[in-house]
């Protein structure tokens, strides 16, 4: 089981920021990923429709034998995780306590802006999670439901996405923030031009190295760090345009990606009752 890969999914590309954090901090690690392009944006969506996407990505890495299960979005974590950990019996993460936790290493003046898919602001998650372990915080939840359209389209130069960003987080000026947690994976992607936007004396949160650190955690507490010699075989699978995800990943891991078309949902009548 030990030798087994780190089951990782999200709705596109996005989780590709915590695959590159797990290559880094776990570098003898072997990652199945799983990327739902052919759905996203999932924020949008109602929550039963996100779970049922989730749960069938899931349930399908699940089959391919990994040893964990990594929920590299937000939207998914927001409304699936709990149910996660109850169905499967395998360790299952999320991204939103790990970039709570980030968050609240960084800020100094305790205001902390939030920005994410309009599921994840509506699930009120991270304000949670906050709280949780820091009641003073006062947050700054903002819903940026078009950055997601810009990454999964490969528009992250400043030229084009620029103006958008700025106009998604017009609502911080006055607010006083000193960090803003990125709580969507896809937007790492944009992380300079969010910063360009926000300013340079706001510390900007990505939760992907904080959940790589925890998988680090949960691997070595269960005993299941990989002891395999052979190098590790990554397969990256979507159910998007092959050529835009190799593309995407290519630019964002550092080094070419092989990847391979896959539906969970092909040949399955669902697949159409959801508008795909
Ligand atoms: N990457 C996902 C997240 O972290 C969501 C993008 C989407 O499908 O809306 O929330």
């Amino acid at each position: 089981m030990r030798n087994q890969p780190i089951g990782v999914m999200d709705s596109g590309v996005g989780g590709l920021t915590v695959v590159s954090e797990i290559w880094r901090q776990l570098p003898r690690e072997e990652v199945l990923f799983y990327g739902d392009s052919a759905r996203c944006p999932y924020g949008d969506r109602p929550a039963a429709e996100i779970a049922s996407f989730t749960f069938r990505a899931l349930d399908f890495l699940v089959e391919q034998g990994v040893k964990m299960l990594v929920i590299a979005c937000n939207t998914a974590t927001a409304v699936c995780l709990e149910w996660a950990r109850e169905r499967y019996d395998i360790p299952v993460l999320g991204v939103i306590a790990p970039g709570a936790r980030a968050a609240i290493a960084a800020t100094t003046n305790q205001r902390v802006g939030i920005i994410g898919t309009r599921t994840t602001i509506a699930s009120n998650s991270y304000p949670r999670a906050l709280h949780l372990t820091h009641r003073g915080i006062e947050t700054f939840p903002v819903a940026c439901p078009l950055f997601v359209a810009l990454v999964e389209q490969g528009i992250t130069a400043a030229a084009e996405a620029l103006p958008v960003v700025t106009e998604s987080l017009r609502e911080f000026s006055g607010a006083n923030i000193d960090t803003l947690i990125l709580g969507c994976t896809h937007y790492p992607l944009l992380a300079e031009i969010i910063q360009q936007a926000v300013g340079p004396g706001v510390t900007l949160i990505n939760s992907a190295e904080e959940t790589a650190r925890d998988v680090s955690f949960v691997l070595a507490d269960n005993q299941m760090t990989r002891t395999h010699a052979a190098k590790p075989n990554h397969v990256f699978l979507t159910s998007g345009d092959v050529g835009k995800f190799a593309d995407i990943g290519g630019k964002w891991l550092g080094k070419p990606v092989q990847v391979g078309y896959y539906d969970v949902w092909e040949g399955d009548e669902r697949s159409d009752a959801a508008g795909v």
